[in-house]
């Protein structure tokens, strides 16, 4: 487990951009955190240490987003997905292991996560601090 005392939405994507270098190209990553928590921001980060630049924003909608880079992201979002046939319909599976999955609300999806996923705990501590804790994850 690490641990991290983020001051900044710039603090927070650069710790997410360091764990970035340490990624293989088949990892899931799980973000737990309520609303606002910097999810988004995270995976920003993550995706610009992958060498991705713009273009990230909450796939709310579209549920996911698919960026290039280093290797490919597929960057969820379960905000609206509350069972498990939503979650199948969605192709979730097919994406395992085929590139890097990022997923924001992973609360609501607990159940279907691998074994092997690496964790991230964001917690609101002030208006511009935030706890990030890393776990399954090399030392970044
Ligand atoms: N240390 C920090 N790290 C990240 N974001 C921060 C920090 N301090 C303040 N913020 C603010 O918190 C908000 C985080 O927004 P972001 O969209 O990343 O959250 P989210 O968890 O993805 O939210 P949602 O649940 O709506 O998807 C931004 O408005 C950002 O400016
Ligand atoms: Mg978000």
């Amino acid at each position: 487990m690490q641990k991290f005392l983020s001051k900044s939405y710039i603090e927070t994507e650069n710790i997410a951009s360091k764990l970035a270098q340490t990624l293989k190209g088949t990892e899931i990553i799980a973000m737990f955190g309520g609303l606002g928590a910097g999810k988004t921001a995270f995976t920003r980060g993550l995706a610009r240490g992958l060498g991705i630049d713009d273009g990230v924003s909450s796939p709310t909608f579209a549920l996911v987003h698919e960026y290039d880079g280093k290797y490919p992201v597929y960057h969820f979002d379960m905000y609206r997905i509350n069972s498990f046939d939503d979650l199948y319909t969605t192709g979730f599976f097919f994406f395992f292991y085929n590139g890097i999955m990022v997923i924001e609300w992973s609360e609501n999806i607990e159940n279907a996560l691998p074994d092997d996923c690496i964790k991230i705990y964001i917690k609101h501590i002030s208006e511009n601090e935030r706890e990030i804790i890393i776990e399954g994850a090399d030392t970044i």
